[in-house]
Order: C-alpha cells, then structure tokens, then sequence
C-alpha cells in the first residue's frame, strides 16, 4: 500500500486529485464512490476539465452501489447525485449513457445485481473508494462475505446512522437495502485509490492499514490488492502506529 498522510483533508483531496489524473488511463472505466469524502476530488476534476486538463470524455464510469428503492428523481439517489458532480460539459466531459449504477429501481433486485457485475466486467481502471466508519467499502458491511460479488446488502444501523444527515437527519428516511459491488468486484478493479478524513475513520484506517484481514472490517480485504494508494488527513491517520514510517516511504517516492 502506498500512504499519503496529509496535515489536513484539502491537501490530502490535492494528493488524491494528482494521483488520480497521473494514474487514471483516460478512456477507460473510472469506479466512482459517493459519500462527502470524494466531493472535493470531484471539485478538483471540474476544475481540471475547466481548465482543459483532464476529461472523462470517451470514458466510463461505475458507481459502487445504490440505495434499493429510493425515487427516481430523489436528490440521495446515487445515480443522481454522481451525475450531478460529474455528467456534462460543464463537469467533467463524461456522458450520462457513460454513467453506470445499479438499478436500485428494478422488479428483481437480484437480476439487476447479475446485470451490474456483467456490465462492470470488462475491468475498472481506477477505483475511487470512502470508508465507513465501520470499515464498509462501498456497502460492504461487516460479516459480509469476502469474496462477494455485487449483491443485495442490508445497511448497518451505524451506516444508516451516519447517511442520516443526508436525509433530513431522519434515520427512517434513510433506506435499508441497497445493490453493493462485492468485495471481490472492487478488488477487480486495476488500481484502487482510497480516501479517509476526519477522526472518525480513524479505527477503521487502523484495522485497513495496520489490522488483520477480517470480514469483520471490510476494507482490510485490500491488503490483498498489488495496487492500492490510501491519502488519509492526520486525524484519520491518529491511530497508525508506523505513520511516521509511511510518510517517510511517501515522500521518498515523491522526491
Ligand atoms: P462518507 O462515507 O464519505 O460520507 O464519510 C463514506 C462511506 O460510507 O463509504
């Protein structure tokens, strides 16, 4: 793994940015994450499209997950909200056939989950990931099987919890089932970039980083990936035993 650890999340979304347009093969597919973490990557790509360097023109892009019964037009929908920072000329060039989610609207839930993992596996170049305060990479929760491929997944009472304060901070507004890539899917992608600000993702960075791979704490089956770079902010990093060590290995490599 490759660990940024920045003083602060704006400097850490800067890394990320960087890493994403030196690393990302224009063209190919981009796996795109919802949550607060990624919106200022996707900011920094706006400006960079903008600004003439960077498109996601003539690339793909593949959500992690959707809720499971939320409206169409619901703002919290995820295909929505992604389409929101990213389709357009006006963001970042992609097209909104290019955008693809899965159909948390479909009679059979579980089709739309086979359809989703066809669709996804011609390859994700890059995999932009969050993490949930309880490990969960896209709604992977805890116990989940570690091989998993995109399925029907039940929300943990701490995630719905934490989705709250995107739904009028009304838990039961917040849905319970949603259609997640599998841990084994995400693990398909070539290259992962994962981001984790703030002290409460602080435990979690510890048991992905520095813990032993559990289904218990979902992000921790990357150790198993030859590709992964983590920019963390210094308060998702508090709990890292070696971080003095990892920044030492990252600013070697960014001499
Ligand atoms: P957040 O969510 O970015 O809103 O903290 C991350 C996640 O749940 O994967």
């Amino acid at each position: 793994m490759r660990i940024a650890i920045a003083p602060t999340q704006a400097e850490g979304t800067a890394i990320a940015a960087r890493v994403l347009m030196e690393r990302f093969e224009q063209g190919k597919a981009l796996g795109v994450a919802t949550g607060s973490t990624p919106l200022g990557l996707y900011d920094k790509l706006r400006e960079a499209h903008a600004a003439g360097e960077f498109t996601l023109a003539g690339s793909s892009a593949y959500a992690l997950d959707e809720y499971i019964g939320i409206d169409a037009d619901h703002p919290q929908r995820y295909r929505n909200v992604l389409a929101a920072e990213l389709v357009g000329e006006d963001k970042t060039g992609l097209k909104d056939d290019d955008l693809h989610t899965p159909d948390g609207l479909a009679d059979s839930p579980a089709q739309a989950a086979a359809d989703y993992e066809q669709a996804i596996a011609p390859g994700v170049d890059l995999q932009i990931l969050g993490i949930g305060s309880d490990g969960h990479i896209g709604f992977n929760e805890p116990g989940g099987s570690l091989a998993s491929r995109t399925h029907i997944g039940v929300l943990t009472e701490q995630t719905r919890t934490d989705n709250a304060r995107f739904f009028d901070n009304d838990i039961d507004k917040v849905p319970t089932h949603c259609l997640t890539q599998g841990l084994a899917t995400i693990m398909s992608a070539k290259k992962i970039l994962l981001l984790a600000f703030g002290e409460k993702k602080a435990e979690a960075m510890k048991q992905v980083i520095e813990g032993a791979v559990s289904a218990f704490w979902p992000g921790t089956i990357l150790q198993h990936h030859p590709d992964v770079t983590i920019v963390l902010d210094e308060a998702a990093a508090a709990q890292l035993q070696l971080a003095d060590y990892y920044k030492t290995i990252w600013e070697s490599w960014n001499k």
